[in-house]
């Protein structure tokens, strides 16, 4: 096992998690569009060095999807849409300092 330090200043957790049996869940309203819509920005600002985006598995918020979690923050956005997108945006970058070591 190897261990370092993370290499990002921030990373974004997307639910992208998918229910059966009609179970309200982030996948059904629209998380993966999110998903991208975020990558793209980041991407956009030249900030994938510093800004990880990432989709994962169910935040346990499902009725409040699409959930998004920011960390090292601790701040969850929920039932997130298209719209929500820049605003989160600028919360991530607000104090990103590109110069900063990154791998
Ligand atoms: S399906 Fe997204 S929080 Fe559970």
């Amino acid at each position: 096992m190897e261990q370092a330090p993370v290499p990002y200043q921030r990373i974004l957790f997307v639910c992208t998690n998918q229910r059966e049996n009609n179970e309200a869940c982030c996948a059904d309203r629209g998380s993966a569009a999110i998903l991208e819509a975020l990558k793209s920005r980041i991407k956009a600002l030249n900030l994938t060095r510093h800004i990880r985006v990432a989709k994962s598995g169910c935040h346990d918020v499902c009725a409040k999807g699409p959930s998004v979690m920011m960390f090292p923050d601790h701040v969850w956005y929920a039932g997130v849409t298209s719209d929500d997108v820049e605003r989160i945006i600028q919360h991530a970058i607000r104090d990103i300092q590109p110069n900063t070591a990154a791998v």
